[in-house]
Formats: C-alpha cells, structure tokens, sequence
C-alpha cells in the first residue's frame, strides 16, 4: 500500500467506525419519541423529559389563582401560563381538535408586584414550577381521553424526567370539567379564537 492509499484506507475505516457508533447510538439511545413528530420525549422508563424550548411554542392564555383569594393555600400558585406544540396548534386550528402526540405545558410563576405605573393588580413574578400533559393513544391507551400528565415540580432545579401521575391525581378532574378533550380550553382565548366552526 502506498502512503496515499494508506491514509484512504485510514480515513475510510474511520468512516465506518463512526457509521457503527451511529447506529448502535440510534438503536440503543434510551430516548424513544412519542406519536408522530410529538415534542414529547420519553426515556426507556416511560418518563417525560423535561420539555425544551416551551417558551416559544404556541401562547395560549394564563389564569391567576393568587394565595391571597384562596386563604393563603391556592393548590397551583400563582399564574399559570399556558403554551401548546406549534404542530399541534395548527392541526387545531383546521379540525377543532388535539392530535395524537399533542403536548401542552403549564409553566408557574408567583405572584411579583401588587402595584404597577397602570394600578393595583397581580404582575407575575419568579417562574415556580411546571406541569405537562400529553396525548398519546399508543403510549398511554388505558388513560381517559389518552391523556397522561405530569409535574416537575415546584423545586428549581426541577428534575429532568417526570413520571405519570395516576388517572385519579390528574386526568379525573380534567376528564369532568375541561372544555374540549380533556384541556381547559374555556380559560384559553387564544385556542377559543383559532377553533374552526365555533
Ligand atoms: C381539581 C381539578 C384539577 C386537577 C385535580 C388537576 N388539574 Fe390540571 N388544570 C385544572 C384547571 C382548572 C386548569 C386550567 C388552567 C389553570 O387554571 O391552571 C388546568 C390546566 C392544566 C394544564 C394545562 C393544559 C390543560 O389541560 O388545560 C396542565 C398541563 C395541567 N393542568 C396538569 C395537571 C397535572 C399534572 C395534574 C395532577 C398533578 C392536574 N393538572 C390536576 C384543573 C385540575
């Protein structure tokens, strides 16, 4: 073997050690995807990851329960913002409904400031937890409605996998009073304005 064909030969069994190192990655990598192009990832235990980059999906709408109007005992201070996979909110915007794979995130923040240059009121202050809820008929086919959910809670750093709740804890209370497939789209304007045939 000449030196060129020497440092081919390297450069090519290079390639396929990094081709099998890919491979093996892929088929032994313990993160599995949910439904199709769902942003929910799960590891090989069934628990969520911690969703990334949640902030700049899709906003739908926020809801204060303050300490203050709930005897100092609110069970989910203080606001609740609440966001949607992109994906998902243009599949309802054309059907009225959450797809196989939807994911929605509640993210927690205190109560900050009383008062503001515009008057007294409730201004959000320091994010303090987060819960998400995922649709998954293949991943959870005995959860009402196939709704999972899960709390990372309210600890920072928050856990990076969270497991699923049991229906009761969750799913119930969701199932009975959630306006469309077990989400609260009543307290969210932005899904209510995107729903076809209202
Ligand atoms: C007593 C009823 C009740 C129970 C129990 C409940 N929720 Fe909810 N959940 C709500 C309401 C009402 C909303 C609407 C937004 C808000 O006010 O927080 C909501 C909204 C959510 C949302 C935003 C998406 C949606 O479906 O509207 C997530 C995620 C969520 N809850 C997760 C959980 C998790 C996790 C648990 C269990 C640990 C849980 N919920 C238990 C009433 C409930």
């Amino acid at each position: 073997m000449n030196q060129s064909n020497s440092i081919r030969h390297k450069i090519h069994c290079l390639w396929k050690i990094a081709g099998f190192a890919l491979v093996g990655y892929t088929a032994f990598s313990p993160m599995t995807y949910a439904a199709d192009s769902s942003p929910a990832l799960f590891n090989i235990n069934n628990e969520l990851l911690q969703p990334e980059g949640y902030r700049e999906w899709v906003y739908v709408g926020t809801t204060v329960t303050p300490h203050d109007m709930n005897n100092g005992k609110a069970e989910v201070p203080e606001f609740h913002n609440v966001y949607i996979d992109p994906k998902s909110f243009t599949h309802w915007k054309k059907t009225g409904q959450f797809r196989d794979g939807a994911m929605v995130v509640k993210e927690l923040l205190s109560v900050g400031a009383k008062k503001a240059l515009t008057g007294n009121g409730y201004f959000m202050g320091e994010f303090t937890g987060l819960e998400a809820a995922v649709k998954d008929s293949k991943r959870f086919p005995d959860e009402p409605g196939n709704w999972a959910y899960f709390m990372y809670g309210m600890k920072y750093p928050l856990p990076r996998k969270a497991t699923a709740k049991p229906t009761a804890e969750c799913n119930a209370c969701h199932q009975a009073n959630a306006k469309d497939d077990w989400v609260f789209t009543q307290y969210y304007p932005v899904l209510q304005a995107a729903k076809p045939n209202k």
